[in-house]
């Protein structure tokens, strides 16, 4: 594996992400935990990623706990286990350290759904509104944001502002309906949506429930207004989580990114989980985005310090600032 920094560099332009040979004797756990330790690196991981990183992290959480995470982290490297929109945070949150994603391919449908000048346009009509972002989506929307929000505080970041505050919400339509049905306001919605969430079968959910009668729906609020109508619980990641440990139910059809149910798994042995069926051939909902990432790009991204997150000093600035309100008031409600 003496392969020049230079080459390395290469070989991302061309790909994205690092596709040099590894050693097959290699037993990569033990490798980034060696690296980790010299390079004082922190590994983040969403929960929608592949369990082998899961397992590796040094913390898995939802956007809210990874963004909090980013942010009070004291390591020099943070390798992200994530999409890009979740390590651009990271990095608007940490300009002086090292961000690293094992595969800067790893996008998002949702926040691909609203590019930033096509947004730009859209808030010109409503000059009386406020922007609340859903953090998926790219530093050029957050930096046209006033605040910044995530599944798990959305609803109560949005119950604080004074009922007569008109706002934008963007990008997620699905989240921001829910948002207006459960608030009562009246928000205006960028029409987007996340791939994932939209593709859940009703017609299957509805079979499904009905020879699993014992089974509690759960899903997460980038679903599709059919889906949350029959859900029993409907939640963030976290939220999701928390719900399956606490629950006396031993049945779950989870109607969210499939990774979670390895936690789900690992934190309740005894209890049932199964993947809310899609509406495709292939029967899964796996995000292929987050599922780009894997154990041996992890290795080598974390080995050669490559790919890393950059940015332009006026656009962090300006993306950081609804970051911070959306930090300041989770502390405030109590969120956090
Ligand atoms: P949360 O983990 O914050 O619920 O977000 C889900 C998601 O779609 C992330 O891409
Ligand atoms: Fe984006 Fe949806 Fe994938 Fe999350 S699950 S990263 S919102 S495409």
């Amino acid at each position: 594996m003496n392969v020049h920094i230079e080459e390395a560099k290469k070989q991302l332009m061309k790909n994205g992400f690092l596709d040099l040979e590894i050693d097959p004797s290699l037993d990569l756990f033990a490798e980034i935990e060696k690296l980790k330790k010299e390079k004082n690196a922190v590994i983040l991981a969403h929960y929608y990623q592949e369990p082998d990183i899961q397992d590796i992290a040094d913390y898995i959480g939802d956007s809210l706990g990874l963004a909090q995470q980013a942010e009070k982290t004291d390591a020099d490297v943070i390798v992200f286990a994530g999409v890009h929109f979740m390590a651009e945070t990271a990095k608007i949150l940490n300009p002086g350290k090292k961000v690293l994603l094992p595969d800067l391919n790893a996008g998002c449908s949702l926040s691909d759904s609203c590019p930033p000048h096509l947004f730009a346009e859209f808030k010109k009509k409503y000059p009386d509104h406020i922007v609340i972002s859903y953090i998926n989506c790219s530093a050029g929307i957050k930096a046209l944001s006033d605040i910044i929000c995530t599944s798990s505080n959305a609803k109560k970041i949005v119950e604080s502002l004074p009922q007569e505050q008109q706002i934008i919400f963007a990008p997620d339509k699905n989240l921001g309906s829910y948002i207006n049905k459960t608030t009562g306001r009246n928000m205006v919605l960028w029409n987007g949506a996340c791939m994932v969430h939209e593709i859940f079968s009703l017609e299957k959910i509805t079979k499904l429930k009905e020879r699993h009668k014992e089974a509690k729906l759960i899903a997460h609020p980038e679903c599709e207004e059919a889906v949350l109508q029959i859900a029993d619980f409907i939640g963030s990641t976290t939220q999701l989580l928390n719900y399956t440990q606490k629950s006396k139910d031993n049945t779950f059809i989870v109607a969210t990114e499939a990774g979670i149910l390895h936690q789900m798994q690992l934190l309740s042995p005894e209890k049932s989980f199964i993947p809310a069926p899609p509406d495709n051939a292939c029967a899964c909902n796996d995000c292929p985005h987050m599922k780009l990432n894997t154990l041996e790009k992890l290795y080598l991204c974390i080995k050669y310090e490559l790919p890393e997150i950059t940015m332009e000093e006026m656009l962090r600035i300006n993306a950081k600032k609804p970051i911070d309100k959306m930090l300041e008031l989770s502390r405030s409600l109590g969120i956090i």
